[in-house]
C-alpha cells in the first residue's frame, strides 16, 4: 500500500505509565477514507491509541503520524493546528446540561472559529440532520434518550468537519436497535465527511457491518490486522477466540 493511502500511523510506539507498559512496539496503519475497527480486551490500551492519534498524549518512544505529520516533538502551536484535523468522540461524552443541544453542538465552532451566529446555526442544523436529530436544537440534554445523546455527541464531534473521527466504544451499553442506528450513523458520517474513522468496539455484529479493516490489540501490540473478511475468516487462534467468545484459547481469562 502506498504512503498516500495511509491517513494515520502508529510507528513502533511504546507507551508506559511509570512501570506499567501499556503499548509495546505497537504499529498500526489507518487507511485513508476507511473505517478501521480496533478490538481487544478491556484495559488492552484501545482508548490510549485514540488519545495518541488525537495528540492528547505522546508515546514514550516511536512515532504517531497524522496526514503525514509527526505529532511527536511538535511545537504546541503546530500541534493545536494538527489536532483540528481529528475529533475524538469520547465513550462518555457529556454534553453541558445547561446548554441546549444546538448550543452544545455549536460549541467547538464558537471556540475555534470566528463564524457569525447565523452561519454556525446553519452548520449545526446540518450536523444534527446528519445524525437524524433534526428537531432537537432547542431541547436540553436531559430531555433526550441515551441513543439520542450519543448521536448529539457525534454531531458535536463532526461539526468542525474533521478528517479523522475517533469513536471510543460508541455502542457499548446500548440495546441492539440503537446499536444498529449508531452503526449506520457512523457509516453515514464517514461518507458525509469523506474522511477516515477509527472505531473501538466490542460489538461484533456492528464491527462486521461497518469496518473496512479490523485490528486486534493484545498485550500492547497489534496481533492481527486486515480487511474485514480476512479477519472474519482468520485462523489466528487469538482472533478465533475473540470472535467466538470462547474461554478456551491463547487469551487468558
Ligand atoms: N493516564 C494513565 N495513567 C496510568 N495508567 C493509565 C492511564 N491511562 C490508561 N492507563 C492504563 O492503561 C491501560 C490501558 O487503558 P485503556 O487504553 O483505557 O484501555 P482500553 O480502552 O483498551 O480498555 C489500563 O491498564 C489503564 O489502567
Ligand atoms: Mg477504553
Amino acid at each position: 500500500m502506498d504512503a498516500s493511502s495511509i491517513y494515520a500511523r502508529l510507528d513502533d510506539v511504546t507507551l508506559s505509565f511509570g512501570e506499567h507498559v501499556i503499548l509495546k512496539n505497537c504499529s498500526l496503519d489507518i487507511v485513508r477514507g476507511a473505517i478501521t475497527c480496533i478490538v481487544g480486551l478491556s484495559g488492552a490500551g484501545k482508548s490510549t491509541i485514540l488519545r495518541l492519534l488525537d495528540g492528547l498524549i505522546e508515546p514514550s518512544s516511536g512515532h504517531v503520524y497524522v496526514d503525514g505529520h509527526d505529532l511527536c516533538h511538535t511545537p504546541e502551536r503546530k500541534l493545536v493546528e494538527l489536532r483540528q484535523k481529528t475529533s475524538l468522540a469520547f465513550q462518555f461524552a457529556a454534553l453541558l446540561d445547561s446548554l441546549t443541544i444546538g448550543e452544545n453542538v455549536g460549541l467547538p465552532l464558537r471556540e475555534h472559529t470566528a463564524l457569525p451566529d447565523e452561519k454556525i446555526r446553519h452548520i449545526v442544523d446540518d450536523a444534527l440532520e446528519s445524525v437524524g436529530l433534526r428537531h432537537v436544537y432547542d431541547s436540553l440534554p436531559n430531555e433526550l434518550s441515551g441513543g439520542m445523546l450519543k448521536r448529539a455527541g457525534f454531531a458535536r464531534a463532526i461539526v468542525t468537519r474533521p478528517e479523522l473521527v475517533l469513536y471510543d466504544e460508541p455502542t457499548t451499553g446500548l440495546d441492539p436497535i440503537v446499536t444498529n442506528l449508531i452503526t449506520d450513523t457512523i457509516l453515514r458520517l464517514r461518507q458525509k465527511l469523506d474522511g477516515t474513522a477509527v472505531v473501538i468496539s466490542h460489538d461484533l455484529h456492528s464491527i462486521f457491518r461497518m469496518a473496512d479493516y479490523v485490528a486486534m490489540l493484545f498485550e500492547g501490540a497489534i496481533i492481527a490486522y486486515g480487511p474485514r473478511e480476512e479477519i472474519r475468516t482468520s485462523t489466528n487462534p487469538f482472533v478465533q477466540q475473540f470472535l467466538t467468545g470462547s474461554e478456551v484459547g491463547p487469551i487468558p481469562v
